[in-house]
This record gives C-alpha cells, structure tokens and sequence, in this order.
C-alpha cells in the first residue's frame, strides 16, 4: 500500500515536471546568438548584395532593421523582386535568425544609395542584366565568365538557365519572377561575347604565346650575343 502511493506521489511529481517544461519550452522564443550570427554573417552571401556591415551596397542596409527575424525568414525562403531564393540547405532557419540578432545590434545608416556599376549607357543588354539582377554584386560586370573559358566551353542558354533555377555550389537561387528565360538568354548571349573567341584558351601547342616565347628567346638570344660582341671589341 505505501509503496503504490510512493510511485503514485512519483508519478504526479513526474507529469508536473514534464508538463512544467514542455509549457516552458513552448513559451521561450526561439535562442538568439548574435555572436554566432555575426560568423555566420562573415560567411554567408547576405553581405555581397546587402554590404559587408549591412550598410547597403547593390541592395537596401539591414543593419538595425526594424523587420522581424519570421519576416526575414519569409524573405530569404520566398523574396519579393530582384532577391534570389535561399533554401534552408543552404542558410538554415537558425542562422537567419543569429544574422538578424547580429545585425539589429548595429546602427541604421542614416542614408544609403545603390551601387553604381559604371556601365556605359549603350552597354550590351546582356550586361546591363547582369546589374538590373544583381549577378554584379557576385560576379562583377563581365559576368561568370571565368570557369567557362577555364574549360574551354562557350556559355549557352542552357548552362545559365541550369544555374539559375538549380544552382551548384553556393550561388542562390533565381526564379522566372526574378530572371525570366528570356533575360537568361540575353545574358548567355553577353557572356558569350565574353568568353569566344579570343578569350578561349589555345588549343593545340603553337599558339599565339608559344611564338612569343620564341621571339623572347631569340631577342634575348641576340641581345646577349650583341653584349658579347661589345666586349670583345672593347677587350682588343
Ligand atoms: C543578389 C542580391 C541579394 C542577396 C545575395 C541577398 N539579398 Fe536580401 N534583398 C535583396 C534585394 C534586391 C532586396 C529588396 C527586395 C525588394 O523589396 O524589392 C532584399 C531584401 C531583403 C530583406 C527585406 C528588407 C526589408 O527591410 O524589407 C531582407 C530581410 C533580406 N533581404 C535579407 C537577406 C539575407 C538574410 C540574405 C542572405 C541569406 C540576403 N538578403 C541576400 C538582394 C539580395
Ligand atoms: C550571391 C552570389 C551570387 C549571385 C548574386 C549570382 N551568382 Fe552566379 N554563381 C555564384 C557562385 C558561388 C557560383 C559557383 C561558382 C563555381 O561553381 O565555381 C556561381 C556560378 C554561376 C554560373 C556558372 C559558371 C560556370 O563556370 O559554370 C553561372 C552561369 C552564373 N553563376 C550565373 C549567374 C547569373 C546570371 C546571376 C544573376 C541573375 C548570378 N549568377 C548571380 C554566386 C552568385
């Protein structure tokens, strides 16, 4: 009989810890680490478009923002306009919450202005793309061009639209509300005039630069062979 009632008092005292702690559990908002945030911050790709302190640069300043960390994370999940989509393998849930408690310990700049790109007024529209959409804020104003040339590939339509919808690598993700097919094309069209021809790497061993090297070679051939001759000359 006193052991039943013992385990029964245990029991009870057991469900009011239980109880007692799923309620706490549901009451505390969600941990914030604005250290961790700040880390996470220097990493992420947040900084390019949006300023390496959150000032502002090719996108409005987040410092201080005065938005919400759910509204942030409706942001980065489903943004509105020209902001790529993150998705949470990507930045996780916690992390944007840590980069909002980081960056809300920061000042709003009192003003800010976009970045300027510089490009002429009859840029190609291909590039003028890539500053209306902000691949500039990653890639600058020639565009992803680099990798392509490395490999000896010209940049089509195709390659640019994988990348866009379905992106390798750390690049976020761009959807037709933000760059529609056919801006992908005028893009791959720039990016082309980039890469090919005369940018793409020599193919074969009697390149361009192979007869330089061989001009080199002999100029400095002769230059020596002049420098001999003068001290001869000098010497008799
Ligand atoms: C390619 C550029 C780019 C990158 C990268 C980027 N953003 Fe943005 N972001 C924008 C643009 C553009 C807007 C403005 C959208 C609009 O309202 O037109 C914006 C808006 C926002 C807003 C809303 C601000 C407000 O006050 O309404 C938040 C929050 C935000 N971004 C957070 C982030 C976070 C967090 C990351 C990194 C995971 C990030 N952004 C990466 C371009 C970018
Ligand atoms: C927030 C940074 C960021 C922005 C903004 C961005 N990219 Fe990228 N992009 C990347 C990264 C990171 C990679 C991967 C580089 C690699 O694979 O080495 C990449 C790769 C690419 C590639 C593949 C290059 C190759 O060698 O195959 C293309 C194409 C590309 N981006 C196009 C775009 C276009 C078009 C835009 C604008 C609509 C854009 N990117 C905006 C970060 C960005």
């Amino acid at each position: 009989m006193r052991h039943t009632r013992r385990l029964f008092t245990s029991l009870l005292a057991l469900l009011v810890l239980a109880g007692l702690s799923t309620s706490l559990a549901l009451a505390a908002p969600p941990a914030q680490d604005p250290e961790a945030g700040k880390a996470v911050w220097g990493e992420a790709l947040c900084q390019k478009c949006h300023g390496e302190a959150g000032e502002g640069m090719w996108a409005g300043p987040l410092a201080g923002s005065d938005k919400t960390a759910d509204e942030w994370i409706t942001q980065v999940r489903s943004p509105r306009n020209r902001m790529p989509h993150f998705s949470a393998d990507k930045i996780s849930d916690q992390m944007i919450i840590d980069m909002h408690a980081y960056l809300t310990t920061l000042t709003k700049p009192e003003s800010f202005a976009l970045a300027d790109a510089g490009l002429a007024a009859d840029a190609p529209a291909g590039q003028q793309l890539l500053v209306d959409k902000k691949c500039v804020a990653c890639h600058g104003t020639s565009g992803p061009v680099g990798g392509f040339a490395n490999r000896g590939e010209t940049p089509t339509v195709e390659a640019v639209l994988t990348q866009l919808r379905t992106p390798r690598n750390n690049m976020p993700m761009f959807m037709a509300e933000q760059v529609s097919d056919e801006e992908a094309g005028l893009i791959a069209e720039f990016l082309a005039s980039q890469v090919a021809p005369s940018a793409l790497p020599a193919t074969g061993g009697s390149g361009p630069s192979a007869w330089g090297l061989g001009l080199l070679l002999l100029g400095s051939g002769l230059l020596l062979a002049g420098l001999a001759f003068r001290s001869l000359k000098v010497r008799s």
